[in-house]
């Protein structure tokens, strides 16, 4: 693993004047009252070379923190060990920065901390995070997100925000016109499968410039950042995906469509891909990466690059596709002669049937030197690629925890995989080279990634029972000692719920009431848009409990932003899983013959005003309300009229019917307050008013879905202006004690 480690070294011959400015300036920015407190040494021979990178932390004798380490990457790590293991402090996902939380006086301790990583590289995100999550991040949002992953000492992040700019310039610069380059581009909140060659073109608008051009500026901030903190952007390279009229400035270049994406007609569709054997796709990779170096320095060699995400090749001859990538690695390395080329291994898993072993080695082997690729085994927790790939047939691979579909929302964890399967992926296949972080969507349950990263710096598995003890801990810092309770609730939700060893669920999954209603096939679903529960939820509401008498032992816990935002989150959790039930006593009464229109009506009422109090626990904090996405989408716009509702439109489109017509409906279905009451409870209005109206014999799904369909069009194309009631939503407490007087079947007499 040589390579990697010159890599790391010659990578960091940029920018700032010394090497250990970034972490000086992130200390600056969290923890501004112990700026002088903290002392970097950067030593590339520190460390006794048996781990990739090592640190030191000790307490110097007037109480200053001395921190030695080989990379920057390391030193921040025995921060974060420092802060989170002494101070117990930390800054998370939702709640921010915790770290101002440190008494004045930062506690000295004896024995120094030492770290090693036990992987070159730690990686962070999905190509589309930045639709699911990210697509209407602010600066601020986004570098609280890179001290979040600098801490956790990530230091592959993938930089994707903002490749449109380039991507326009380019096609412009071959001959496209205008209104050729901007019929190819999708929405504000779809740019991630336009990226991949999933989709083209945009439904509801077209995005503008101004966007395009705000997004680059915000890429400039974001990768300048990276750089200073050492880590190594993983950039956008050109993958082939062109908009149709390609074929009128390059007539003779060798074109074909791609396939048709999850639904979504041709119009939207069967993207052109420009084949990487044709001349012009060196050239244009060549202006891509050149534009990109002139724009951002020359600050990584690493290029994320995805031809065949859930899209078929062209062909499945093996020697087609060893043609493919051999022709696709020359234009990066005419481009970029130290280009590595780093892609998703998604398409192994989730189009299995075609990648057959044949295949993959066909594929992979057009790349005829293993160490200028980097593939992310990007669903390692549950449906691993890199055993009956052979390790990738000796190319470098990451380990990567995936857990979540769409941003979706559920309490989930697979924590037996991420540390004991981890530890012996990394002993059996000597191509893996890094853990990696690839949900879909940041979506709580910062736990499981927090243990993940963490298992990089572990040579055995971590064990689970103390880490999470650790992780309450600093969690729940800043309200006196902790009650005992707090690490009671989250030691059960560690056996139970953060433990699923049952591959019928594999990653998390969401509460019935999220799906479009019907009268069967909502329970129990498997896959990714699944209800399965992996866990008694008896238990989970034991959790609840615990964690709601932590806060009678300990008051202080009400303003505490993390209790805050897990008490949602849990009760959100108990509550949703109590949806079924009065789900099914519904539909149960509706197949009885003799069901009255009153037994109908009292089962729906009641199972609606469950979603109505859902939602007023929802609305308390602003990480669970819709208005905080759409008053980010609509921010992006400045003021122009016709693009905050476009961008609106974007944005609710995404969480509801994703796509024109409901293509991938509910798929990225979120629970939140606004969400619950404006869009979940009117569709199971109709749904209850549809069953008090019609016999069961005469039940005609179709019909209900037409009457579903046309509220849920509806509803996109409303403006948050005009529709929604703003004003500050009541208190957590207040609220939570309305709840459980009015549900003691969920919540027993709490
Ligand atoms: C870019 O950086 C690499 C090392 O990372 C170096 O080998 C190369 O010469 C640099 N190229 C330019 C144009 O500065
Ligand atoms: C504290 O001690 C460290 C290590 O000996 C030294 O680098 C630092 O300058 C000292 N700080 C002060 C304020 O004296
Ligand atoms: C594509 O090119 C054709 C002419 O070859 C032209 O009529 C059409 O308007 C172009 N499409 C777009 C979106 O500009
Ligand atoms: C789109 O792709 C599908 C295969 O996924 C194919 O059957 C269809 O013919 C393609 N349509 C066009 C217009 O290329
Ligand atoms: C790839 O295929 C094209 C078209 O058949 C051919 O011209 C080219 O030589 C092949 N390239 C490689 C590297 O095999
Ligand atoms: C995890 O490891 C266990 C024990 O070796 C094995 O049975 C299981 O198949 C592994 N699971 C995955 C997803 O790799
Ligand atoms: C997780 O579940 C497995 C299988 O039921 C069990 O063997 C293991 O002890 C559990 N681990 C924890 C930490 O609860
Ligand atoms: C796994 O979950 C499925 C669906 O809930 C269930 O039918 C099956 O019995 C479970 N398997 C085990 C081994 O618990
Ligand atoms: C890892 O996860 C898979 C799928 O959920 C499961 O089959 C396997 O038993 C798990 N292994 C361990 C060690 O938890
Ligand atoms: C109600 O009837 C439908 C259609 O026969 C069936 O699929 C569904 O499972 C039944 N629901 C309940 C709760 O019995
Ligand atoms: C069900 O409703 C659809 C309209 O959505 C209608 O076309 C169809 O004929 C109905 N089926 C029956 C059996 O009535």
């Amino acid at each position: 693993m040589h390579w990697i480690k010159s890599l790391l070294w010659s990578g960091v011959a940029t920018a700032a004047a010394q090497p250990t400015d970034g972490l000086y300036s992130l200390v600056k920015r969290r923890l501004p009252d112990h700026f002088d407190q903290f002392r970097f040494n950067l030593d590339a021979n520190f460390g006794d070379n048996d781990g990739y990178d090592q640190f030191r932390v000790q307490s110097a004798d007037n109480g200053t923190v001395l921190l030695h380490g080989n990379s920057i990457s390391a030193l921040s790590s025995g921060l974060h060990r420092y802060l989170t293991e002494i101070v117990h402090v930390d800054i998370y996902w939702f709640v921010g920065s915790r770290l101002g939380q440190a008494p004045s006086s930062l506690p000295r301790f004896d024995t120094p901390i030492l770290g090693s990583s036990t992987v070159p590289w730690r990686y962070h995100f999905n190509t589309v995070t930045f639709s699911y999550t990210s697509a209407f991040w602010t600066w601020e949002e986004w570098e609280l997100q890179l001290d979040w992953l600098a801490l956790r000492g990530v230091n592959l992040p993938l930089a994707s925000v903002g490749q449109e700019k380039i991507m326009v310039d380019v096609f412009q610069e071959i001959g496209l016109t205008g209104a050729e380059i901007s019929t190819f581009l999708s929405g504000p909140a779809f740019l991630a499968w336009n990226r991949f060659g999933n989709i083209q073109g945009s439904w509801g608008g077209s995005l503008p410039q101004t966007w395009i051009d705000q997004q680059f500026g915000l890429s400039k901030k974001i990768v300048k950042r990276m750089v200073e903190l050492r880590m190594t952007p993983v950039l956008p390279a050109f993958t082939g995906y062109v908009p149709m009229n390609t074929s009128r400035v390059l007539p003779n270049a060798n074109i074909v469509r791609g396939s048709q994406w999850s639904g979504f007609s041709s119009q939207y569709s069967n993207d052109s891909f420009l084949q990487p054997f044709d001349d012009n796709f060196a050239r244009i990779q060549n202006l891509f990466i050149g534009r990109q170096k002139a724009a951002y320095g020359n600050v990584s060699h690493i290029y994320t690059l995805d031809q065949y995400n859930e899209n078929n090749p062209y062909s499945g001859d093996p020697g087609y596709l060893h043609n493919i990538t051999r022709t696709t690695w020359h234009s990066l390395k005419e481009a970029d002669p130290d280009a590595i080329w780093l892609m998703q291994g998604w398409l192994f898993y989730s189009s299995e049937s075609f990648w057959t072993s044949e295949r993959v080695e066909a594929y992979l082997s057009g790349v005829g030197k293993n160490s200028d690729m980097l593939i992310l085994d990007l669903f390692s927790e549950s449906m691993p690629q890199w055993r009956r790939t052979n390790s990738y047939y000796g190319k470098p691979w990451i380990w990567c925890q995936l857990h979540d579909y769409g941003g979706q929302m559920g309490l989930y964890g697979q924590i037996q995989n991420i540390t004991q399967n981890a530890t012996q992926a990394r002993l059996e296949s000597p191509s893996m080279v890094g853990y990696g972080l690839s949900p879909e969507g940041q979506e709580g349950n910062e736990v499981v990634y927090d243990m993940l990263l963490d298992q990089a710096w572990s040579s055995t598995p971590l064990d689970t029972e103390s880490y999470f003890h650790a992780w309450v801990a600093s969690r729940y810092s800043g309200c006196g000692s902790i009650p005992q309770e707090l690490y009671k609730a989250w030691d059960l939700m560690r056996t139970t719920i953060y433990n699923n060893t049952n591959l019928t669920t594999t990653a998390v999954m969401r509460p019935v009431f999220v799906s479009r209603p019907q009268l069967s096939g909502l329970v129990g679903v498997a896959g990714s848009f699944g209800t399965v529960l992996t866990y008694d939820p008896l238990v989970l509401v034991w959790a609840w409990r615990l964690m709601y008498h932590a806060a009678s032992s300990e008051p202080r816990l009400w303003s505490n932003p993390s209790y805050r935002h897990d008490m949602v989150d849990v009760t959100r959790q108990i509550m949703a899983n109590a949806f079924t039930p009065l789900y099914l006593s519904l539909t149960s009464t509706y197949n009885n013959s003799d069901s009255t229109q009153a037994s109908l009506s009292q089962k729906g009422t009641r199972m609606i005003q469950l979603l109505a109090d859902i939602d007023s626990v929802l609305l308390t904090n602003k990480n669970f309300r819709l208005s905080t996405w759409i008053e980010s989408a609509r921010a992006w716009a400045g003021g122009d009229k016709k693009q905050e509702s476009f961008f609106e439109y974007s944005a609710r489109n995404q969480i509801t019917l994703w796509g024109p017509d409901g293509e991938i409906s509910d798929y990225a279905a979120k629970q939140w307050g606004g969400l619950l009451s404006s869009y979940y409870v009117p569709r199971w209005r109709i749904f209850v008013e549809y069953l008090k109206s019609t016999p069961a014999v005469s039940y005609n799904a179709s019909m209900l879905q037409d009457r579903l369909l046309e509220f849920e069009l509806k509803w996109q194309k409303k403006t948050w202006a005009e529709t929604e009631p703003t004003g500050d939503a009541a208190d957590l407490e207040i609220v939570l004690a309305r709840v459980i007087q009015e549900w003691p079947s969920i919540f027993g007499h709490a």
